[in-house]
């Protein structure tokens, strides 16, 4: 009975694994749909700049691309172990991730600001010191947040969490990519972004070590989207100049 029931478990593993790992005809982006403008819920869909990219490499390689919702800090794992072919996050490229993926080209540059109340006392990150600070679980924001002096640091499955915490007085402070910070700003009232940055960073599309006809694909992609004027495109879409 006992070893029956093992092979079950291994058949089920199998059927399992074999459901997970993307068809030849798929592209499988993993994303975190929780990080305007880069990837959100419109409706019933999942739009933004990273969605878009992802569409434009899958139309050059003649594939159709299938979009994985899950939490953010299943987006690289979901990649390292091939249950998705590309990750496509807002992602920054750190060396501790490219211990387990790799990076594509970077194709935007990003830094961690702030988010605090209009009439709060913090007006640098060296005010961060013994503060409670917010951010989302497993992202730059958290990794660096980690060195602040003498802060406690409250983790949020979703960015916007950070932000709702922050409007209730919770916490002091969200440190978040400046791109979402603007879009929480602009659609809550009381809040600001402190002048200086916390952080400077660049994003990239992770991929499987082991894939590395994929990564060149993409850098070519990456490439012909920056030549052709296409990724400005992208970009305009959804960020206007002016903000
Ligand atoms: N850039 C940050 C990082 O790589 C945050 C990305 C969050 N992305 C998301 N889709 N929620 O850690």
């Amino acid at each position: 009975m006992k070893k029956f029931l093992c092979l079950a478990a291994g058949l089920l593993m199998i059927a399992s694994l074999a459901a997970c790992t993307s068809k030849k005809d798929e592209l499988v982006m993993a994303t975190n749909a929780e990080f305007p403008p880069y990837e959100f819920h419109e409706g019933d869909k999942i739009v933004g700049i990273d969605v878009e990219i992802c569409q434009a490499i899958a139309d050059e390689l003649g594939k159709e691309l299938v979009i994985e919702d899950m939490a953010f800090d299943s987006v690289i794992t979901s990649v390292y172990t091939g249950k998705a072919d590309l990750g496509a996050a807002g992602l920054t490229i750190t060396e501790d991730r490219l211990k387990n993926i790799n990076f594509s080209d970077p194709y935007a540059t990003a830094a961690q600001v702030i988010i605090i109340k209009e009439d709060s006392d913090i007006a640098s990150p060296d005010d961060l010191v013994g503060k409670t600070i917010g951010v989302q679980l497993g992202t730059t924001g958290d990794i660096y947040a980690e060195d602040i002096e003498d802060a406690t640091l409250e983790r949020y499955n979703k960015g916007f969490e950070a932000v709702q915490a922050l409007l209730q007085g919770k916490i002091d402070a969200v440190i978040i990519d400046n791109e979402p910070a603007k879009v929480y700003v602009s659609q809550n009232d009381g809040l600001k972004i402190v002048d200086e940055a916390f952080t400077y960073e660049e994003y990239a599309i992770a991929i499987a070590k082991d894939n590395t006809k994929l990564l060149d694909d993409v850098n070519a992609a990456i490439k012909k989207l920056k030549d052709s004027g296409k990724l400005d495109e992208i970009v305009a879409k959804y960020i206007s100049a002016d903000n």
